[in-house]
């Protein structure tokens, strides 16, 4: 019997591609670099599986490049909106993602965008660095205490309610915004629910936690951005698109913002000259999930689910 096809689109880290192939047929793409479109199309012709990294974009025609014998699109990610679902199910191509995996990396580096755009962290380091810090002062790199203060979380899931848990540990207030309302989660997690307009405009803090759907697009805009307060900080690990981030811009240079924290960003791996010009922003390279103990788990995952489907033709963890 031949043995089922794999395609991997990039190598990663965690035990997940050796165990797929010592049971598999696995290709996995050689290089570092993110395929083209070309070139994934070609890569994918005639396999069982894709293993998909959120870089990759996952569309109809890649999954008629591959042809019938299409089984499984499984994203190394939790995110999937790298992957056109309706197109998969039209096929009844499965999509899985790695949910679980990453909530505490992702929640702890909510935090460090947190305390670094509170406490001016990055703005503090570059100083030293250029030999600027000549003596203490009383009111050099004032920031935010956190005690005492208000976050708002938008989006109660797995990593909305552990940046809630840290955030009790903080001496924060917990309010939060979501499309359904979840009373069990509240009591979990002891957070108070609020419309989203009164999230915006009541928190210090404010954390997005949304997946990127075409209802979360944009839902922070230039509208809602002015209802925030003007001492407010917004910290993004969730998807770029979410934030207008040329009205974030605009906002944070015309200081109606304390500042923000993104690891996200619209048009990655682009970043915004406008926002690498503002000291109040912290930009990291969406790495809330680089966390050794996840991107294993991540690995773990991707090949359970890929046996799964192959050897009992169900995925453990079904995306959407
Ligand atoms: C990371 O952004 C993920 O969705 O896994
Ligand atoms: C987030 O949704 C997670 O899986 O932790």
């Amino acid at each position: 019997m031949t043995k089922p096809k794999v395609f991997i689109a990039r190598p990663f880290p965690g035990p997940g591609i050796e165990i797929l192939k010592r049971r598999y047929d696995v290709t996995v793409n050689p290089t570092s670099r993110v395929l083209s479109n070309r070139q994934l199309k070609r890569a994918v012709e005639g396999v069982n599986v894709i293993v998909s990294l959120l870089t990759d974009h996952i569309d109809a025609p890649v999954m008629d490049a591959a042809g019938h014998n299409l089984k499984l699109i499984a994203n190394y990610a939790v995110g999937f909106d790298n992957i056109d679902l309706v197109a998969a199910k039209e096929r009844d191509i499965f999509v899985t993602n790695t949910p679980g995996t990453l909530t505490e990396a992702v929640a702890e580096h909510t935090f460090a965008l947190v305390l670094a755009v509170a406490r001016r962290l990055v703005e503090a380091d570059r100083f030293v660095r250029a030999n600027k810090y000549k003596q203490w002062e009383p009111d050099l790199m004032l920031g935010m205490q956190l005690r005492g203060k208000t976050l708002g979380i938008i989006g109660l899931g797995r990593i909305g309610g552990t940046v809630a848990q840290i955030a009790q540990g903080f001496g924060m207030a917990v309010i939060y915004s979501d499309e359904r309302r979840n009373k069990a989660l509240e009591k979990e997690y002891g957070v108070t629910y609020h419309k989203l307009e009164t999230v915006l405009a009541e928190a210090d803090i404010i954390s997005l936690h949304v997946p990127l759907l075409p209802t979360t697009r944009h839902l922070i805009n230039e509208h809602n951005l002015a209802t925030m307060k003007k001492t407010a900080i917004i910290v993004n690990t969730a998807r770029g698109p979410v934030i207008d981030e040329s009205a974030l811009a605009q906002a944070l240079s015309q200081k109606k913002l304390m500042g923000a924290g993104l690891d996200v960003f619209e048009r990655e791996p682009h970043i915004s000259r406008r926002l690498e010009r503002l000291p109040n922003v912290v930009l990291t390279p969406h790495i809330a999930s680089a966390t050794t103990e996840a991107r294993e788990a991540m690995s773990e995952i991707v090949a359970k689910n890929v046996i799964a489907v192959l050897e009992k033709g169900k995925p453990l963890n079904p995306a959407g």
